[in-house]
């Protein structure tokens, strides 16, 4: 039964020491083949040997051997090597890898990485009837190799003891076999269930629900597809998923217990869902699983990202609002536009130009008729002189042309991705183009050196990365390599939803990066590295924090750019789908991401626009974008559009130095901006489901109209008190089981509410962030019903563009963290200071503060020592005006001095 395998075996006790090979196990009895299983993709593998590694840092290694060969999608791989390591208290790493022949993986340049290891204390016990239990003091997570043959591994919390990753062998179910072939790689997981289980991540898609739905095969290819076409592969590949768990029936398990699983791998694959399990079949590279304990949301995204990179921090300009489209016609029409903001009073703080400011739309260059450089270069002063910024596209395809400077630098660097030992000819909006070798280290110089020439022509203030998946028209498939599998690999990952050669519309399989990097293995990390390179030129060059957007993205992007969804559509379906959208983009890294508003592609309505830019002022990133061939949609354009955008963009100028402290916290948490309801509560859960609402924070939550005729709309609070923001004598209370209420939402009308508990610091409107920062502070202070109840929030504070945000040199930023609580007739207000010094120097005054929640027994505040009561005019000096609402449910009070 067992195929005799030409290698020599390696006895891996014979190369670890023999005091610290603690155990041994053999564990198998022999699979029993029968009829129905006897073609299927593999057999599985059995334990040889297991024992702690000291040369391999003390990690858990086991040697396993294929049980039998199977030939479909080609031969096994004979003998593997797993290796456990506990890498922190919440993160477990297992790794799978041919034991004899080096395999692709991603280098740690690519995507540096900790090489932490608690190994040192891994502990152990035998149990009859599990296996092998490994496990590290402090740590929730324990790793079981399985008694099994087939082998099979589990990973599960010490103190419940759910299992969070499943690879346990099914002898009647071949798909829950460990697969190992040259170019295909198996691995399932078993889930307890939907019920008990609701998995998010594993983008790039469009998909109406948040959460995954069962039956999905979620394909991770890396393509220029437009996201209005749902479900299938997008520009970005991350095989990351949050699994959230509802309560276990023995009440071990508490609702909204979470963590995370990452698939490290670069290669196409497609990952299927079916509500039970999880299964990767993956083409290519190795199997190097990491799974983060959590157990909550945010603690579940605090250690993938310290795994990964904690996303970039944003420059606050760029919290402003942006107008976009592909068809300017000429400078005279890109100051058209911004006349129009100005004229119509709505807030415009960044001018964008897409391909058409290029000459034949070649990178680095201006069209010397309609976007001549002396006329550009005046547009931009009197932007910047306005306190407005300026962003270009650039595609990475450069024009194969001899009197192009760039391409001669180009060709001269020896930077171009090759193709059978030439530079590979694709073709995108220039005509013919050769690709910059982001795998080089060679082109970052060729690449920052040619923004830097142009940022000298036109001092540009952000960098848009488009058709970088990358996308080539180029229809005209290569002649297949006879050498390389890598042309027709045996397993079709389902690209595009119709299994095409994965070649369409990129570079083809065999095309080689930096030597000997076949683009088979590389193609998703082609953006990452374009937007890494452009974020070392841009940071080089300013030494300021960059502004880079980026359509396609991989694992770790988010250290280097924002991101936003793609050609979208202008219809309420696409204006729905970009919550969960954005929500995804939030789990993996990118909080700083929005879509399109208005739509892209096809042509908008007042309605829709009204409705889009009511939600889309509360993105993370909010631009108005649209396709060169369809109608005009500038928010200015139609007046119940500009009265709407005054109104909502308005609140987004007050909420900045909200978003902006979120920011912070994405950098230095990973927490995402826009988060899923379940983030703040998740032992909810109702909350696992929503996909139409979703929180700024902890408790800011947007619930926007998304279908024509809208009058009213079905919002899910969560147990409290939430109060309107545009008008706070609106309140909604929640009974403690969360309720679904419907709202009224008239046409100028979005709901966003503020849950109690919490306080918001605020600024006032302005045209530009930048007047916007010159305001005092508006203090929203939000009570709790219960006296016993504390409210709590914190506001960042820097210059808004130093490279580093917070850290450093203590005294360029401070956080303030606020307080409150009832006590008898007054809500006492007090802070914290972190780094003081910084926010003195700046003037920054709270002039305003607002309570909210306050019942009739409450006369007054006392903030910092200072007393004041509602109604009256009180000492000392420093309080100029309180006002106390008619409703008596909030109290505004006015500081002056
Ligand atoms: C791509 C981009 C889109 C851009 C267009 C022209 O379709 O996704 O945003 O407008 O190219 O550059």
């Amino acid at each position: 039964m067992e195929k005799k395998s030409g290698n020599q075996e390696l006895n891996p006790f014979q190369y670890r020491h023999p005091l610290l090979l603690l155990f041994c196990v053999l564990l198998f009895c022999l699979y029993p083949l029968n009829g129905e299983l006897a073609d299927p993709i593999g057999h599985g593998y059995r334990v040889i040997s297991a024992g702690i590694d000291p040369s391999a840092g003390n990690s858990f290694v086991v040697d396993l051997k294929l049980i039998n060969q199977s030939s479909v999608f080609g031969p096994d791989i004979e003998r593997l090597t797993l290796t456990v390591s506990f890498e922190t208290e919440d993160r477990l790493r297992i790794r799978i890898t041919d034991a004899k022949h080096k395999r692709w993986e991603i280098p740690q340049e690519i995507i540096p990485r900790q090489n932490n290891t608690l190994d040192s204390n891994l502990a152990h016990h035998h149990s009859e009837q599990q296996g092998l239990v490994l496990s590290v003091p402090n740590s929730d997570l324990t790793f079981t190799l399985l008694n099994a043959t087939p082998f099979g591994f589990t990973v599960s919390r010490r103190t419940s003891g759910d299992a969070i990753f499943d690879a346990y062998p099914n002898p009647s179910d071949p798909e829950t076999f460990l697969v190992f072939k040259d170019q295909f790689i198996q691995l399932t997981s078993s889930l307890p269930g939907e019920k008990r289980a609701s998995l998010y991540g594993l983008g790039e898609h469009t998909k109406k629900s948040f959460k995954l739905v069962p039956n999905e095969t979620l394909t991770l290819w890396n393509a220029d597809i437009a996201s209005f076409n749902p479900d299938v592969n997008l520009y970005g590949s991350h095989p990351f998923y949050m699994d959230v768990r509802s309560a276990s029936p023995d009440g071990k398990v508490k609702a909204g217990t979470t963590h995370g699983v990452l698939l490290l791998n670069s290669n196409g694959m497609d990952v299927t869902y079916d509500g039970d399990r999880v299964t990767y079949k993956v083409i290519g590279g190795v199997i190097d699983l990491y799974i983060f304990a959590g157990p909550t949301p945010n603690l579940v995204l605090e250690q993938y990202t310290e795994l990964v990179g904690r996303p970039a921090p944003m420059p606050y300009w760029s919290f402003g609002f942006h107008q976009c489209r592909w068809g300017y016609r000429n400078v005279s029409d890109l100051k058209g536009v911004v006349a129009g903001y100005a004229n119509a009073g709505i807030p415009l703080e960044v001018m964008w130009t897409d391909i058409d400011y290029m000459d034949a739309y070649k990178d680095f260059t201006l069209d010397p008729v309609n976007f001549p450089p002396t006329e550009m270069d005046k547009f931009l002063a009197s932007l910047h002189q306005n306190g407005q910024k300026y962003v270009l596209i650039l595609d990475p395809g450069i024009s194969i042309n001899s009197s192009y400077a760039t391409y001669t630098r180009g060709m001269k660097a020896d930077i171009f991705v090759k193709h059978n030992g030439s530079p590979y000819e694709g073709v995108v909006w220039p005509g013919p183009v050769y690709f910059p070798d982001f795998l080089n280290p060679a082109t970052a110089e060729f690449w920052g050196n040619e923004i830097k020439m142009f940022r000298e022509i036109l001092p540009f203030d952000g960098i848009w990365l488009d058709m970088n998946e990358a996308s080539n028209f180029n229809t005209t498939s290569p002649t297949p390599n006879q050498f390389s599998p890598f042309d027709d690999p045996p397993y079709k990952i389902n690209d595009a939803g119709v299994r095409r050669p994965i070649e369409n519309n990129t570079l083809p399989p065999t095309a080689l990066h930096h030597g000997d990097v076949a683009e088979y293995n590389v193609h998703n990390m082609y953006g990452m590295l374009e937007s890494k390179a452009t974020n070392a030129a841009l940071v080089s060059l300013t030494a300021k924090r960059p502004f880079i957007l980026s359509r396609s993205t991989f694992v770790g992007s988010g250290k280097y750019t924002a991101h936003w969804t793609g050609d979208n559509a202008a219809t309420w379906d696409d204006l729905a789908y970009s919550i969960p959208s954005i929500l995804n983009s939030g789990l993996l890294g990118l909080p700083m991401v929005g879509a399109d508003i208005c739509g892209f592609a096809r042509n908008t309505t007042e309605e829709l626009c009204r409705r889009w830019i009511q939600l889309g002022a509360f993105y993370p990133f909010a631009r108005d974008h649209s396709a060169i061939d369809t109608t005009r949609q500038e928010l200015y354009l139609w007046d119940s559009v500009a009265a709407t955008a005054k109104k909502v963009l308005g609140l987004r100028y007050q909420l900045l130095p909200h978003f902006y402290t979120l920011m912070y916290e994405a950098h230095t948490k990973g927490t995402p901006i826009a988060r899923p309801l379940f983030f703040s509560f998740p032992q909810d859960i109702q909350t696992y489901d929503i996909s139409s609402q979703f929180l700024l924070g902890d408790s800011i939550m947007v619930s926007p109209a998304l279908k024509p005729g809208a009058i009213s709309v079905d919002a899910y609070f969560p147990a409290g008190n939430w109060f309107d923001l545009f008008n706070f004598s609106n309140s909604v209370t929640a009974p403690e089981k969360g309720e679904c209420i419907n709202l009224p939402t008239p046409a100028d009308h979005i709901n966003v509410h503020v849950q109690e508990g919490s306080i918001v610091a605020l600024q006032g409107e302005a045209m530009t962030t930048e007047k916007a920062r010159e305001t005092g502070f508006h203090l929203l202070v939000v009570v709790s019903e219960s006296n016993q109840s504390h409210s709590f929030g914190q506001v960042f504070l820097d210059d808004g563009e130093s490279v580093e945000m917070g850290g450093g040199e203590g005294e360029r930023w401070s956080l303030v963290k606020f307080h409150a609580r009832k006590v008898g007739d007054m809500v006492i207000v007090g802070s914290e200071i972190e780094n003081g010094e910084f926010a003195m120097s700046k003037k920054w005054v709270v002039n305003k503060v607002t309570i909210l929640g306050m019942d009739n027994s409450q006369k007054g505040m006392s903030l910092g020592g200072t007393k004041m009561e509602g109604g009256r005019k009180m000492k000392p000096s420093t309080v100029r005006t309180s006002v106390v609402n008619g409703n008596g449910k909030f109290v505004v009070f006015e500081i002056s001095g």
